[in-house]
């Protein structure tokens, strides 16, 4: 990145640097790829793109749908402009499907279908474990009040319902994913973050048998090899479809 610009963030996978309008911040999607809060680490070449790539797209599908996101525009193949937003400390998880810590942290099997989707909320605080929490505790840490929480779950379905149909659309199931929002500087909420095959679970459906075939980071997560493969299968998708919308 052209040292112009200021490095206000890192995380674990992306870098958000200062743009020369204020409002606005310019984020860069890394290679590198954790799990269990960075216990284990690797790098994919090209990952970065991919996501930012994937990203973009799903961003704007949810605004053609009036989901307000930070997403702007591509800059290049790895880097996207987007309005600067006071990150809400959480991670919103909705799960139509119990996988990953759902089944172990409860009795349910892997692979049950929800009935209703289940929207979970973790604090983000790497320091804690990002820890699953209530929305009595959310409250009573005055992180949001409980018509705001309202709002973001009321949102979160919304999300769930374009996404869903949009994967069904390209042969993949949408088995859970986490969001993250934040406030712009007129304090209106928009989704943050990425969607990306990192914080999604997409199984695909093109395949006639019964097996899981998980096209998302559950290959690095489970040592199932593939990663770079799988989240390109996703783009290629995602793109063959808007191609086809043209
Ligand atoms: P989980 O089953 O590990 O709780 O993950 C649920 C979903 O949330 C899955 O799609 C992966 C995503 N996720 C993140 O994006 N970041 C995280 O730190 C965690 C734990 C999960």
């Amino acid at each position: 990145m052209n040292n112009k610009y200021e490095l206000i963030y890192e995380g674990k996978a992306k870098k958000v640097f200062s743009h020369d309008d204020a409002d606005k911040v310019i984020i860069e999607f890394k290679d590198d790829a954790t799990a269990f809060n960075a216990l284990k680490k690797a790098k994919f070449e090209g990952k970065g793109k991919l996501n930012c790539l994937i990203s973009s797209k799903i961003f704007e599908i949810l605004e053609e749908n009036n989901i307000p996101t930070h997403f702007l525009e591509i800059k290049n193949e790895n880097t996207m402009i987007a309005k600067k937003i006071n990150v809400i400390p959480l991670e919103i998880v909705l799960r139509n499907i119990a996988y990953g810590s759902l089944c172990k942290q409860t009795t349910i099997e892997t692979g049950t279908v929800l009935t209703k989707p289940l929207i979970d909320f973790y604090l983000k605080n790497d320091e804690l474990n990002d820890p699953l929490i209530t929305k009595d505790r959310i409250e009573l840490m005055k992180i949001l009040s409980s018509r705001e929480l309202d709002f973001l779950i009321k949102l979160t379905l919304k999300i769930n319902e374009i996404m869903k149909s949009f994967f069904k659309n390209i042969q993949l199931q949408l088995v859970d994913f986490k969001l993250e929002f934040g406030y712009d500087s007129k304090k209106n909420i928009l989704l943050g973050d990425e969607i990306s095959p990192d914080n999604c679970r997409l199984w695909d459906l093109s395949q006639k048998n019964d097996t899981i075939i998980s096209l998302d980071k559950d290959r690095f997560r489970n040592d199932l090899g593939g990663l770079i493969e799988a989240y390109s299968e996703i783009y290629k998708r995602i793109n063959n479809s808007s191609n086809l919308m043209k």
